[in-house]
């Protein structure tokens, strides 16, 4: 093949030096600039329809929309083969895999040397945040999958539009993706190549590079979320004053129409999209909540001391299982048209379906791995891991200035943990500094091999796969990034999920954690009260607003009391997490003496610290 092409389509040396470079190492048959077109788009689709690996759902039913088989050695991230290459090893920290540049760019090398063989090199220009913000940034994608560019097409703003952009000289991360499966002469493609014993999701954040080798799903392969805008931006936030977070952004109005902007961290799996999108319940109704993002913020300080955030992205790449109308209808209707749905099941009529949907299961489906279904067969339907690709214009609640390329101005911030035990419902922090400390100690419940007994992973700011550098940095960085701010955001800590002695979900969460948003929004507007615990500020039973549900007092005193001694345990757990941190010397003194505060003020406190009675 000519690699050696020249193009009208951009001018930009840097990128088409590039272009010819990666195609002379993976020598492709054909190259396609990706321009966004509809009739693309509509090219690709058929393309991967005569494939087999779409199948066109029922147009009446779901227009414009199409579901994705996986191999089913290809479902998820990969974490276990990511890595950060960074020229240090310190510089990956503790809770990264590292690997030396010099010797990954060796075997990637090798990789990708004839990968695309038979294949379309696809090149993807793409926006991350709304076109030409000052908050944006540019990435290009080279891929061989027509499955990334329909998904980049939806997640991100790509095509034509942004290399006019970009210029004869703009600055573009460079993102390589191969399945890594090139084709032999004659050779029939299967559905859904890939190549899991080589898979490689490899960041170089000092020359900010991503290559990806072997997945063609999700994270891995859709280069602009995960690996863009959270690994190497994570690292251009560091160096350049901004922060790249893992957070929903949503914008909170309330019945007098004024509106506080929230951005929100919470592990994967804990129901960010549904916190997003989230309906008031019965008794909040006059309060509305309009959606940013659902997955990413960018966030820069403006000139007014304020600070504000975008979206990078433009498309929700949920988790289907578990979304329904009940939990999340506009999540639902995000999904009508124009989606593509990745392993989840077939109805016989051509529609999608997935557990939790609907309460009963249709008589009959294909499931996720094309094999005939019927309710209790013993099999999910769905990959617990299957997604929704969907546009974000189509969400109801898209807040008017999702777009805007200033970003919306953000008050709050929320960290949030998924825990059975000894966490309340909402803590506010004293201070900046105290604010970090919550959010480096959040953490999930995975269930441990030993039987009944929960261990916790602690998944700081929700960045730990994410973070492109030595999160000991990372946590210095938040510090600094705040103390440099004249009105810093309130933060807050929150945990919908304390379970009591029977087992049973105390709070009933969804729509009802609305009642926790607007205490923290009226207390970023001075408008509500609350009291001092040895963790933090708290509401009193009378700050919360109960109208349309059912809660007894004393239920709330036991969601918010504080156990001395099992969070005494809590606050040395600190200490083993953050041990790491400290051998490398990367762990900020402030954590040193809030964790000291912490011990001292439960040591003070009654064996249970309760609210006041009202
Ligand atoms: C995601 C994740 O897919 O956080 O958004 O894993
Ligand atoms: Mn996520």
């Amino acid at each position: 093949m000519e690699t050696n092409f020249t193009t009208n389509i951009t001018k930009n040396k840097k990128l088409i030096d590039w272009v010819n470079e990666i195609a002379s190492l993976c020598t492709p048959e054909k190259i396609h600039w990706c321009d966004g077109s509809e009739k693309e788009n509509e090219e690709l689709c058929n393309l991967l329809v005569k494939n087999g690996t779409y199948t066109k759902l029922n147009e009446k039913l779901r227009p414009n929309s199409y579901l994705a088989r996986s191999n089913p050695a290809d479902v998820a991230r990969v974490e276990g083969r990511t890595f950060i290459c960074s020229e240090q090893e310190i510089d990956a920290g503790p809770t990264n895999n590292w690997a030396n540049p010099k010797d990954m760019k060796e075997k990637l090398n090798t990789l990708f040397k004839g990968c695309m063989r038979g294949r379309t090199m696809y090149v993807i220009p793409f926006s991350m945040g709304p076109i030409g913000s000052h908050i944006s940034q540019i990435g290009i994608e080279i891929t061989d999958s027509a499955y990334v560019v329909t998904n980049m097409r939806i997640m991100t703003r790509m095509g034509q539009k942004v290399l006019d952009v970009l210029g004869d000289n703009g600055f573009f991360v460079p993102c390589v993706h191969s399945v890594g499966c090139p084709l032999k002469v004659g050779e029939k493609d299967v559905a859904w190549p890939c190549n899991p014993e080589n898979t490689y999701i490899t960041h170089f954040p000092e020359t900010r590079e991503i290559w990806s080798f072997g997945s063609g799903y999700g994270g891995n392969a859709l280069l602009g979320k995960k690996c863009l805008a959270l690994r190497i931006a994570s690292k251009m936030a560091k160096d350049e004053g901004w922060l790249a977070e893992h957070m929903l952004i949503a914008g909170i109005e309330s019945p007098c129409g004024e509106k506080t902007y929230i951005g929100a961290a919470f592990p994967s799996a804990c129901g960010k999209t549904n916190l997003a999108m989230l309906v008031p319940p019965k008794g909040l109704e006059d309060w509305k909540v309009w959606t940013v993002g659902d997955d990413i913020a960018w966030i820069k300080k403006g000139n007014d001391g304020r600070i504000y955030a975008i979206n990078p992205e433009a498309g929700f790449f949920g988790v289907a299982p578990g979304t329904s109308l009940k939990t999340n209808p506009n999540a639902i209707h995000s999904l009508e048209k124009n989606c593509i749905f990745t392993n989840v099941a077939l109805t016989d009529d051509g529609d999608v379906w997935w557990e939790g949907l609907t309460d009963e299961a249709p008589k009959h489906l294909i499931d996720w791995k094309g094999n005939e279904w019927t309710p209790g067969c013993g099999r999910d339907a769905a990959h617990p891991n299957s997604r929704f690709t969907a546009p974000a214009s189509q969400c109801p609640t898209i807040d008017p200035k999702w777009e805007d390329p200033a970003g919306v101005p953000i008050s709050a911030f929320i960290f949030g943990g998924r825990l059975s035990k000894n966490a309340p419902l909402v803590t506010e922090a004293y201070n900046w500094a105290y604010g970090v400390y919550l959010g480096a100690t959040i953490g999930s419940e995975k269930t441990a091999a030993a039987e009944g007994q929960a261990a916790v992973r602690r998944d700081p700011m929700a960045m730990l796969p994410f973070c492109g550098y030595n999160m000991g940095d990372y946590w210095s960085h938040w510090l600094n990034f705040g103390a440099k701010l004249s009105n810093p955001p309130k933060i807050f800590k929150v945990n919908w999920f304390r379970k009591n002695e029977q087992g049973k979900f105390m709070w009933p969460g969804f729509g009802d954690n609305m009642r926790v948003i607007k205490w923290i929004v009226e207390r970023v507007n001075g408008k509500a009260k609350a009291v001092e615990s040895p963790i933090g500020y708290m509401p009193p039973y009378s700050a919360i607003e109960w109208k349309g549900l059912d809660y007894p007092k004393a239920d709330f005193y036991k969601l918010m009391e504080v156990d001395k001694s099992e969070y005494s345990k809590e606050a040395l757990d600190h200490h083993a997490h953050f041990k790491p941190f400290a051998e490398q010397t990367k762990l900020p003194r402030e954590f040193v003496s809030e964790s000291m505060l912490l011990q001292l003020r439960l040591e003070r406190c009654n064996e249970k610290w309760e609210l006041p009675k009202e």
